[in-house]
């Protein structure tokens, strides 16, 4: 996606050699008219499947979920990171290990929010060891529903996440993969 690859090589930075920071325009502040273009161009990938609800995950995935649903028409449920008053406790867990923080964090849907005969878009801004959206798969696989497909939007290719999710067959689309980071620029994949 042409105008991603141009915001990302714009405004984004490099952290260390594998961080990129995009929060300029895609999980701070958010730049609406690019996430509408997000939007449009997930909903081109996955329009010819009979998709009735988005799932993504706190908290960054929520503005571009948000925003993609209003293409599809359908309603957005996310994934709770963090116990609160106001989280049903009949849900369904699953545990996640972040390597960028080292530690493991328990993700939460409430059941009554998932359903057998539910069709879902997994979205989320990035993917990097897939273990956040492991943790998507495992708790729509609870609810028995079904996974139509997973759109990210910044996938890093040289990180295991795509192909550990694509070799279990997952259609899985990313809106631009970076393979490298070189001298602190982003190489992206044609
Ligand atoms: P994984 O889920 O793919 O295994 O990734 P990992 O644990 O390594 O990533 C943990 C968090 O870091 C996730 O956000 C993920 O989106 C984010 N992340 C990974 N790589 C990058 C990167 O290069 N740049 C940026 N900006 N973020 C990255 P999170 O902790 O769930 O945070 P948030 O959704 O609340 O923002």
């Amino acid at each position: 996606m042409e105008i991603l690859k141009k915001m990302i090589l714009e405004h984004g930075t490099v952290r260390g050699n594998n961080i990129v920071m995009v929060d300029s325009f895609l999980n701070h502040k958010l730049d609406i008219s690019l996430l509408n273009e997000i939007g449009k161009e997930f909903y081109e990938r996955f329009k010819h499947k009979n998709i009735n609800k988005i799932l993504t995950i706190e908290a960054s995935g929520i503005a571009i979920a948000a925003i993609t649903a209003q293409y599809f028409n359908v309603d957005v449920v996310f994934a709770k990171k963090t116990i609160s008053t106001n989280l049903d406790d009949n849900t369904y867990e699953s545990k996640v290990y972040s390597f960028t923080k080292n530690e493991t964090y328990t993700v939460r849907v409430a059941k009554k929010f998932l359903d057998k005969e539910d069709k879902i878009l997994i979205i989320d801004d990035f993917l990097a060891n897939g273990k956040a959206l492991e943790g998507l798969i495992d708790i729509i696989d609870q609810a028995n529903a079904k996974i139509e497909g997973i759109g990210i939007v910044i996938e890093k290719g040289f990180q295991d996440g795509g192909k550990l999710i694509r070799d279990r067959g997952f259609n899985l689309e990313s809106l631009v993969i970076i393979d490298d980071i070189k001298s602190n620029k982003v190489v992206f994949r044609n």
